[in-house]
């Protein structure tokens, strides 16, 4: 089976790569060659490292199976799985899958692979719209089980199930997010934890430290909020988090984010985010004490996470499995959100969210409350 990827950036190159390891032949796009060379050159170092773990016993066969090309043409006539990995920009999209629609097998899936533009717009763009739906990896693609599928108002049976059988095949784990909402799943949730974290900064409830430590130590989370905000990047979140704004996420965007992103804080890849580090883009794991987080309570900002749980599952949007899935693979809780906020009590949940509304003013919280009802 022939799979087109397009783009070979960050997360294309990744994408294409695990496509090849579970055997399909890949036909990797890009604007030049020397962008392709790159991400080959990408490809083969992750590969070696697979070898050396024994995940991959032949790096020269999965090589042979990727065809870089920067003929958009090539890579596409008579693909028969298509999943775009080009730049976040609605006009750029629309003309790949336009192209695509003519060049590909007929009824073949046009994937995109999105984190914020609506899997709908795209689709309207071409005419056999049923084939369109999103496929989002997380990053790395290499290491994360995870895959929101997401369907638009069009997706057909069909391009859902070839799609789930896609992802089986790369051995990832898919969830499903029966609607186009703005942040699928996982940007919801973590749109939440941040900016109720970020608000309570700013209402100097909190100190930074007090949050990452009491989230990490507390809560078992794999990093502090601000902490993980400088890993994946400032820049990164705030464009999500804003697009998801524009699209009607009832929720405001931190000032502090935007103040950042302004200022180019954007975390590890600039040298300074919330923490600062060494050098641009050099990591040091920021020093966060255990005993730092001891007089604040972590639920205040994962209660409104719950809170969008509930929101998801009672929109039909996503099943309660599949947002513990979502939470523990691509977000590393110890365990799903829901589960953590039922264990912890809904009315206690209840108790914190009306807290937060109390602290901020903010009506988001008055508005994820009925949910939980
Ligand atoms: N980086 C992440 O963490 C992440 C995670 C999930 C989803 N995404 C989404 O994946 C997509 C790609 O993001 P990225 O981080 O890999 O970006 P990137 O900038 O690393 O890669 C984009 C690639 O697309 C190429 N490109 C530019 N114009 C093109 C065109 N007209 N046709 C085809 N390719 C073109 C660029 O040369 C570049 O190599 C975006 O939609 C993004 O929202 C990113």
């Amino acid at each position: 089976m022939k799979v087109a990827v397009i783009g070979a950036g960050t997360m294309g190159h990744g994408i294409a790569q695990v496509s090849a390891m579970a055997g399909y032949d890949v036909w990797m796009y890009d604007l030049s060659q020397e962008i392709l060379n790159s991400a080959m050159s990408r490809i083969r170092d992750s590969l070696n490292k697979f070898y050396a773990k024994g995940v991959v016993k032949d790096v020269e066969q999965v090589i042979s199976r990727i065809r870089p090309t920067a003929s958009l043409e090539e890579a596409l006539s008579g693909s028969e799985l298509m999943v775009e990995a080009s730049p976040e920009i609605l006009e750029v999209k629309v003309d790949i899958f336009r192209k695509a629609e003519r060049l590909s097998e007929r009824g073949s899936v046009l994937a995109t692979n999105t984190s914020s533009l609506p899997i709908t717009e795209i689709a309207d763009s071409i005419n056999e719209k049923g084939r369109v739906i999103g496929l989002h990896f997380f990053n790395p693609p290499q290491l994360m089980k995870l895959v929101e599928v997401i369907k638009s108002v069009y997706t057909t049976d069909e391009t859902l199930n070839m799609s789930l059988d896609f992802v089986n095949r790369l051995s990832k784990k898919a969830v499903i997010v029966k609607k186009d909402v703005p942040g699928f799943v996982v940007n919801r949730l973590l749109a939440r934890l941040m900016n109720a974290s970020c608000q309570l900064l700013e209402k100097n409830y909190a100190s930074m430290i007090e949050i990452d430590s009491a989230v990490k130590y507390k809560l078992g989370f794999p990093m502090g909020v601000f902490e993980l905000a400088d890993y994946s990047g400032v820049d990164v979140f705030y464009l999500v988090f804003k697009a998801m704004k524009d699209r009607g996420f009832r929720g405001d965007v931190c000032p502090t984010f935007e103040k950042m992103f302004s200022e180019k804080k954007f975390g590890v890849k600039t040298g300074e985010g919330f923490y600062s580090y060494p050098g641009k883009g050099v990591y040091k794991k920021p020093e966060i004490p255990k005993e730092a987080g001891t007089g604040f309570d972590p639920w205040l900002v994962a209660a409104p996470e719950v809170g969008e749980a509930f929101w998801l599952m009672k929109t039909d949007t996503a099943s309660e499995s599949d947002i513990d899935t979502a939470s523990m693979l691509g977000l590393g809780y110890p365990k799903g959100i829901v589960q953590m906020g039922r264990e912890f009590g809904l009315e206690n949940v209840k108790d914190r969210i009306k807290k937060m509304a109390e602290i901020t003013g903010k009506e988001e919280y008055s508005y994820l409350l009925q949910f939980l009802e």
